[in-house]
């Protein structure tokens, strides 16, 4: 298949997900490493892809929540510590970290000023861009993905704090391990599937380590056709209780095409979803989970993020 992005430019993409046992679903994983984020933005947007959106004012909220309490206090003035799973380019940092939106963003990298740009000048242009753009009290966030280059623009570009790339399904390196230690809160979009349980296992491990026996908190959007049953189990070993947003979904993306609809139809059906008004109409859907230590989760998940809903 080929797809045709915002500005006619084409790039060829494997027809389906195969590698990730997901046979209906198109693959993207051409876009997933490149040296800068223009292409993922160009194709990407082709088909709205905008749960960062949804990140930016739910991360943004629970960072905040976070702060006032009683590790804002601990912290000593310094940013809390955000660890963005599958965190790609960096997105969701730059969104938490900086005045921006995902709306600036696509026009920035969909504009002919950076179209004119060798990826080496867009990281520079890009530095000053987030430099200018920097909140006072904004999170550190370290971002982990299996994509080298993705990651090291990241951090070149300053959108990332720091960043680790390799499989997260594997065992975390040292030095990923006390890049994760003490972390406040673990986040993703659009990664859930592509991890599974055993990543969730493996970083509380090493984010627990130093920390006082506090746990961070964990903020995952998934989508509704992916069981995050067996990550809620692993993270209740580590005493965090979740919870699913009830009530509230959040769009991910348009469908690439009827195929893709229909099998995302066939797996909601076989899950008992009901798809009305939502996947039937050609919009992936998300469900949204917070999971937080039991003495931390008194207000409830619908209360805290009402606000920004
Ligand atoms: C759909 S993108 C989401 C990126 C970003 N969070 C966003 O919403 O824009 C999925 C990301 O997961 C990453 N990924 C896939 N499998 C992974 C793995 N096993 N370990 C770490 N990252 C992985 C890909 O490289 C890609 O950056």
């Amino acid at each position: 298949m080929l797809l045709a992005s915002g500005e006619g430019r084409v790039l060829g993409i494997q027809d389906r997900d195969t590698a990730h046992g997901k046979p209906g679903k198109a693959n993207f994983d051409q876009l997933y490493d490149l040296e800068d984020p223009r292409e993922y933005f160009k194709t990407l947007g082709a088909f709205d892809y905008c749960v960062p959106r949804h990140g930016h004012r739910v991360f943004r909220a629970l960072t905040g929540a976070l702060g006032d309490g009683v590790r804002g206090e601990d912290k000593g003035g310094r940013g809390l510590g955000v660890v963005d799973l599958c965190c790609s380019y960096g997105i969701n940092a730059a969104l938490l970290k900086n005045e921006t939106t995902l709306d600036e963003l696509y026009a920035r990298y969909g504009s002919a000023e950076v179209a004119a740009l060798s990826s080496e000048e867009l990281i520079k242009a890009d530095a000053a861009f987030y430099g200018e753009r920097q909140t006072g009290t904004s999170p550190e966030v370290v971002g982990l993905d299996v994509a080298p280059n993705a990651v090291s623009y990241g951090v070149r570009a300053g959108l990332l704090d720091g960043g680790f790339a390799g499989n997260l399904e594997d065992e975390p390196t040292d030095a990923l391990g006390r890049a994760v230690a003490g972390a406040d809160m673990l986040t993703v979009t659009g990664g859930v599937g592509y991890v599974s349980e055993r990543t969730f296992g493996k970083l509380l491990d090493r984010a627990t380590v130093g920390s006082e026996g506090r746990v961070p908190w964990v903020a995952a959007f998934a989508l509704r056709w992916v069981y995050y049953e067996e990550i809620s189990d692993v993270l209740s070993g580590y005493g965090l209780v979740t919870e699913k947003l009830s009530g509230h979904t959040f769009t991910q993306r348009r469908s690439t095409d009827d195929e893709e609809r229909d099998y995302v139809l066939g797996k909601l059906a076989s899950m008992g979803v009901d798809p009305t008004g939502k996947e039937d109409g050609g919009w992936h859907h998300t469900d949204f989970y917070l999971s937080r230590p039991t003495g931390e989760a008194g207000e409830p998940v619908e209360e805290l993020l009402a606000p920004v809903l």
